[in-house]
């Protein structure tokens, strides 16, 4: 398989409007209710939350399934063919610095098109969604350890305040700090040996989050934005 597939793949899997989907097989048009977003948020907040977890789980899986596709190839195929890597690799890790990059950064630009294909999906006119779970899916493969702490500070955020995207702006904020304080805490920063395209990645995707929360935002100002109430207030 040629490497240069991947991100096509990974696009065009992230462009799969699963919201949009699950929404229709209910008969409704979920760019018209809620906030609009094809998101798992709204597909919760407007179907129903079977259906909003159903939602959540499949646009996770549509950026790890093609992350997880991209880190094998480069890893296993080794890009004899699209990098002149031989002999074949077992480890990315194990390239010579000067192709050590371009491993990862063909790692990070895969799981970037996931991203990027749910956000400008080509079946919904480009609009897409806003990439909170098609990002997580791509970090699963990516950084686990690092997203079991993105779901801390998301819990915290929301706990605190009951708004889902204060919570994902708030998450996707911390991904580049967190980023760099792991290649810190691992020492890889003293020794010049962190992973700058996993870094470049985080940034690019935490400010392609925050861009995207943009409508959430002024309806925050506006104090408009849609509160998730526990269920003993919603009836008090
Ligand atoms: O992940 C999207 C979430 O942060 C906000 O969704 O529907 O409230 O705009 P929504």
């Amino acid at each position: 398989m040629q490497l240069w597939l991947c991100p096509l793949i990974a696009f065009l899997f992230g462009s799969i409007p699963f919201g949009l989907l699950i929404a229709k097989a209910k008969g409704i048009d979920i760019r018209q209710h809620g906030s609009g977003n094809i998101g798992a948020t709204n597909v919760l907040r407007v179907v129903g939350k079977k259906y909003g977890i159903t939602c959540l789980f499949l646009d996770a899986l549509k950026g790890l399934i093609p992350t997880l596709l991209g880190i094998t190839l480069i890893r296993y195929v080794g890009a004899s063919e699209a990098m002149t890597i031989k002999p074949l690799l077992s480890k990315a890790l194990e390239l010579p610095a000067d192709l050590q990059w371009k491993a990862q950064l063909f790692q990070v630009f895969t799981g970037l098109c996931a991203i990027l294909g749910h956000n400008y999906s080509p079946w919904v006119g480009f609009k897409g969604g806003k990439g909170i779970a098609t990002s997580a899916g791509v970090l699963i493969a990516l950084m686990p350890a690092a997203v079991v702490i993105l779901i801390v500070v998301w819990l915290l955020l929301f706990a605190i305040t009951r708004y889902v995207s204060v919570a994902s702006i708030g998450a996707a904020a911390f991904l580049p700090i967190l980023t760099i304080a792991g290649s810190a805490f691992h020492g890889k920063l003293a020794n010049g040996t962190w992973n700058k395209p996993l870094f470049a990645f985080s940034v690019v995707i935490a400010v392609l989050a925050i861009w995207k929360h943009r409508s959430n935002i002024q309806r925050l100002m506006k104090g408009t934005e849609n509160r998730f109430q526990p269920k003993s207030k919603r009836n008090a």
